[in-house]
Order: structure tokens, then sequence, then C-alpha cells
């Protein structure tokens, strides 16, 4: 069978190798500081209603896509649309926006390597505030260390993708996605235990709506998708190696409940420990980085929390560079057909030749912006706020609008083997509610 051959051996080595692609920095790195910046409570709540009524539908989309075609990010919408091949101009976007994503999520990917290493032999220990800040500020603005983590970081990648789907990304994901679950929780008894873990608490559960503007609600969005790795072909290029007998409904629901525990979960982590001591919840990108240190030190052990801490944000990024990868990696192994190595490889130095800008853009290219932002900013706002919601968009417009109902219908019900009882809400979604929504929120954030 094509299946045994050619995609994840299990349902739950397909939950796992998809979790793994969506927990990420972008649920400990990223939703912590978004949150902190509108309004705690009130953000989680507008992601959390994003993530089901539109994440786990369009999450569903994008399996359907990659099963049915049993093809990379390319080839799938070239195989759906042979009519209409400018739809294949989908599945180019889908390669250039994992391109870009990866190009700067590489760079923290690669300082979580410095923080392990800093963390475990104590560098970390006993610096003053001010101390931390000025430790990051000189590592990040360096011009070469940040870049050869970055450079370790995608060759590790890269390593796992050589060895395939089963031997390598369902087998990394087996045993790394439990891990980080262990030490998450480890982390979560002790920042709970903290003078101050009332407060963080309140911050994180209870909504300020007063504090959310458009443009954080904007944020909400993109950011579920960004957390759930939609709307630029990641979880096509997973959802082609996800069994013909699996329930795509159910292996969507168990990947997003998974997205949100951690990323509620790094909030447990995270607030509490803020408000313990006295640090600001609405810090920014450098959240983790600068006021956790901090925190940390205040702590008994806090040594050895920190290098755990540090590890868990490294495994959640490497689970998520290598489904970047993939998109890749699947595409020039099936369209061009080069060898799984070649691919990796090539993949990776294009990866980094673009990545070093983002890296750097830190220290010696912090001066070079484009409409305001560096060139890190610009990648992370581009794709986040942009490239994923249209991504996400035009996918719903083809798949609700232009693919037949039925053909959906077939793949979702496994050939009419499920029974589908939440079909008709799943398409009715598919094809009004979702693309509405995408639209007025894109709209809004131009605009506004
Ligand atoms: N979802 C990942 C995270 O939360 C990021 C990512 C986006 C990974 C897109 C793959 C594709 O960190």
């Amino acid at each position: 069978m094509a299946n045994e051959t050619r995609g994840f051996t299990s349902n739950i080595g397909a939950i796992l190798a998809a979790a793994g692609g969506a927990v990420g920095l972008g649920n400990i790195w990223r939703y912590p500081y978004m949150l902190g910046q509108n309004g705690g409570g009130a953000f989680l709540l507008v992601n959390m209603f994003f993530v089901l009524m539109i994440g786990i539908p369009l999450m569903m989309s994008e399996f359907v896509i990659g099963r049915r075609t049993q093809s990379n990010v390319v080839g799938a919408y070239r195989k759906m649309s042979p009519d209409h091949k400018g739809w294949t101009v989908l599945g180019y976007f889908g390669i250039i926006a994992a391109v870009l994503i990866y190009a700067f999520y590489s760079v923290v990917a690669g300082w979580t390597l410095n923080y392990i290493v800093m963390a475990s032999t104590g560098h970390l220990s006993g610096l003053e505030p001010a101390e931390v800040s000025e430790a990051f500020s000189a590592f990040t603005s360096h011009s070469f260390w940040p870049v050869l983590c970055q450079l370790l970081f995608l060759a590790l990648t890269a390593l796992v993708i050589t060895f395939g789907v089963q031997k390598g990304i369902e087998k990394v994901s087996k045993i790394l996605m439990p891990v980080l679950f262990i030490l998450l929780l480890l982390m979560c008894v002790r920042s709970l235990t903290l003078p101050a873990a009332s407060e963080g608490l309140s911050f994180l559960f209870r909504p300020d709506f007063s504090k959310l503007t458009g443009q954080g609600v904007l944020g909400a969005l993109g950011q579920s998708f960004f957390s759930l790795s939609l709307g630029m072909g990641a979880m096509v290029t997973y959802g082609s190696y996800i069994r013909k007998e699996d329930s795509l409904f159910k292996t969507s629901l168990w990947i997003s409940i998974c997205d949100l525990m951690v990323a509620i979960l790094a909030g447990v982590v995270i607030f509490p420990a803020v408000f313990s001591f006295g640090m600001d919840p609405a810090g920014g990108p450098q959240l983790v980085y600068v006021v956790l240190p901090n925190v940390f030190n205040s702590m008994p052990m806090g040594g050895v929390f920190a290098a755990i801490f540090f590890l868990l944000l490294g495994i959640a990024a490497l689970t998520s560079t290598i489904s970047l990868q993939e998109i890749v990696v699947a595409f020039t192994v099936e369209e061009l057909h080069w060898s799984r190595r070649k691919s990796s490889i090539i993949s990776m130095l294009v990866v980094f030749f673009i990545g070093v800008f983002c890296a750097l853009s830190f220290g010696v290219l912090k001066d070079a912006t484009i409409f305001g932002h560096t060139v890190f900013e610009f990648f992370d706002m581009i794709t986040a706020s942009y490239l994923m919601p249209i991504g996400a968009l035009a996918m719903t417009i083809f798949l609700g609008w232009f693919f037949p109902k039925v053909e959906i219908k077939d793949e979702i019900t496994n050939g009419g083997t499920l029974k589908g009882k939440l079909f008709e809400l799943y398409y009715f979604i598919l094809r009004y509610v979702a693309p509405l929504a995408l639209l007025v929120i894109l709209i809004s954030g131009i605009v506004g």
C-alpha cells in the first residue's frame, strides 16, 4: 500500500508529528508576549474562539487537500485543479511563506541553543536584571554567534529530515512531544508555587477587553494561524502522510487541543513568575529571554529550571522547524525529483542565506528597515498577519467554491465509513464563515 511507505505509521504518530509542527516558539515565545501586550485573558479568549471556529475547520481542509492527492503542497493544488492550473500558484505561495517563516524562526530557534548552554553552565545565574538584558543584547547583536547558532539549528533540522517521514519526523516527534509535556508540567508546578501566582493567573484568565484593540484582534487571528501552522501548506504536506483510515476531524481536534494547551500552560509558567518578581508582562518579543532569566535567578534551583525551560523551548522549536523544512523538501523530492539528502541540504542553505539577514537585524543590520521594521520584524509580521491569512483565504475559496462537495465529504468521512455528523457545519464554515472572517480582519488590519 502506498500509504505504508509514504506516510506516518499510526494515528498517534500523525497527531504527535503535526502537533509538534503546531506547537513551537509560537506557543511559548510568541503567545505570551502577544498576550502580555493585548490585555491578557481577552486575547486568550479571542484566540481560542478563532482556533475552534476557524482553525480546526481549516486544518481539516488542509488535511483533505493533502490526503486526497497524496502530494506535496504544489503537487496537491495541481492535482486538485487539473482544469484551472492557476490554483497551483497557491502551492508556490505556500513554499515561499514556509521559506520566509523559516528564515526568521530559525533565528529565535538558534537563540535557544545559546541559552541552553548558558543556563546549564551557570552563566545566567547571579546576574542583575540589567546584566541579563545586556547579555541578551550583546548576544543577539553579535555578528557571529547568533548566525552560528542559527546554522546549527538548521543543520539539526536537516539531519532529522534526511531520515525521512517515518524514521525521522515521526520517530523524533514521538520522543520529543511527550518530553515537552513533562518538562512543561514540571515548570507549571514550580511557577504555581511562587508568591504572586494568583496575580499572574488572573492576568492570564481574567479578560480585560478594554485593552484589546482592532490590531489585537488581528493579532489573535494571526496568532491562531501561526500557531496551528495554517495557510501555507504545512498541514497539506503532513495531511498527505495521514493514513486513509484515520479521522481527519479527530486528528485536527487533538492537534488543536495540544496546541492550545501548550500555549495556556506556557502562560501558566510565565505570568505567575513575571508578577512574582515584579517584571513587565508587556515586555514584547524579549519576554522569555530577558524577563525569565531574572525570574529563574530569584528562585531556588533557578539554574536548573532555566536550563529545563530553554531546553523545552528548543524542543518545541525543533519539531516546528522540521515541519517547515518538510514543506520544501517534499516539494523538491516529488516535483524536482531531487533526493531527500540533496533537498535537505539545498533548502537549508537557501533558508540560511535569507535567514542571516534576520539574524543580523538585531545588530549590524538593525537600521536596514523595510517600512519601518527590521528584516526580522518584517518577515514575522508579513507572514503571520498577511501571508498566512491570505493563503488560508485563497484555500477556503478554492476548496469551498471550486472543488466538488462530494469529494470533500468522501475524504472527511473516509469514503462514507465515518458518520460525519458535523459535516454540514464544517462545510458552512469553510464556504462562508471562514472566508468572511478572514476578509474582514485582513481589510481592517490593512485600513486600521
Ligand atoms: N506553528 C509553529 C509555532 O507555533 C510555527 C509554524 C508556522 C510552523 C508555520 C510551521 C509552519 O511555533
